[in-house]
């Protein structure tokens, strides 16, 4: 006689990209979720909301470096005409101060901006447009870190913009295999220009992260609503409390979701019922914090030497541009 054994049997949703994330994540131990997952439409607002709040200073301090020294970054960069490439370009809102910069270099300048957002692609190629006639934008709906394996190879060199603090949300380890499959894909002599957020006091640091208004609060619980609606969980996002801490070891902000109550979630489509205990969380996002000796470590160890940095008059943000080596 055959003997069958038992094969366990995950339901179809599970092998969704949400549905294995949030499998993966709220079966681990600690509970935790990856930040991809803020970023659906609401989420991808309620981001927007957070670059102008009063305490999310990153934006406004890379466009402050950006508006200040344009031109000069783009002088490093070069004499010979420049091809630009932005990764996870969102609706490319502090891109047009380089390009107008490169614009005043080279007259006409070739675009790629990508981004998993087909209307934030729409929003940048149509402000762009307006203002900068002179750029050829040439949008590419993609998630640049699991779907692209070849970057636009035009002829001429390519100026890679990774902006905005995003290297951050990854894992050390996974913020340099991000970095070495992008070199792996560019030519000696091809450059890119990284955005990251430097260590400070850690008021400001968590303040960033916890405005007065509530709108990162909002984002956070977002990831909750979001499960509900694609997963049919039956969450109650207001049961989940919205907390920040600085981790200094790691030198990273962590965002988790506290339960305020003893509670049980099922998620219909998982045929999951998650258990919390009061006071248990989820971890959902770490932001890692640079020093300018970190983020040179990060871009050598992934084949990148640094060529100039630039920062802000307080020095809590940093642009480096680094050459592929
Ligand atoms: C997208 N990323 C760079 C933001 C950050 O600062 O880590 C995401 C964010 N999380 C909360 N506020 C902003």
């Amino acid at each position: 006689m055959h003997a069958f054994s038992t094969i366990p049997c995950l339901p179809e949703a599970a092998s969704t990209p949400v549905g294995a994330e949030v499998y993966r994540g709220l079966t681990a131990l600690p509970k935790n979720l990856s930040p991809w997952l803020f970023y659906d439409e609401r989420g991808s607002e309620l981001f927007e909301a957070i670059t102008e709040l009063p305490e999310y200073y990153l934006t406004r301090t890379e466009r402050e470096i950006f508006a200040q020294y344009a031109d000069e970054i783009l002088a490093a960069a070069g004499d010979d005409r420049l091809t630009m490439i932005e990764l996870g370009a969102g609706t490319a809102a502090k891109t047009g101060l380089l390009l107008a910069a490169a614009v005043r270099r080279q007259e006409r300048v070739s675009y790629y901006p990508i981004d998993i957002s087909v209307s934030a692609l729409r929003e940048a190629s149509s402000r762009i447009g307006e203002e900068l006639p002179q750029v050829a934008v040439r949008p590419i709906v993609a998630d640049y870190t699991t779907e692209l394996d070849e970057i636009p190879a035009p002829a001429c060199r390519r100026l890679v913009l990774y902006i905005g603090s995003s290297i951050g949300n990854f894992e050390p380890g996974d913020a340099a295999a991000v970095l070495r499959k992008l070199r792996g894909q560019l030519a000696p002599g091809d450059l890119l220009l990284l955005g990251v957020d430097h260590i400070k006091d850690r008021a400001t640091l968590l303040r960033a992260y916890n405005d007065g208004a509530g709108v990162t609060a909002e984002f956070n619980r977002n990831v909750l609503t979001r499960i509900q609606r694609e997963l049919g969980a039956d969450f109650r996002p207001r049961l989940f409390r919205h907390r920040v801490r600085w981790n200094d070891r790691e030198s990273r902000i962590e965002m988790h979701l506290e339960s305020l109550v003893s509670q049980e979630v099922a998620i219909p489509a998982l045929e999951l019922t998650v258990g919390f205990r009061r006071g248990e969380t989820i971890h959902t996002e770490n932001s890692y914090k640079f020093t300018p000796e970190t983020a040179a470590a990060l871009l050598s160890r992934s084949g990148f030497a640094v060529r100039r940095e630039w920062t802000d008059g307080r020095r809590w943000f940093g642009v480096y541009l680094a050459e592929a080596a």
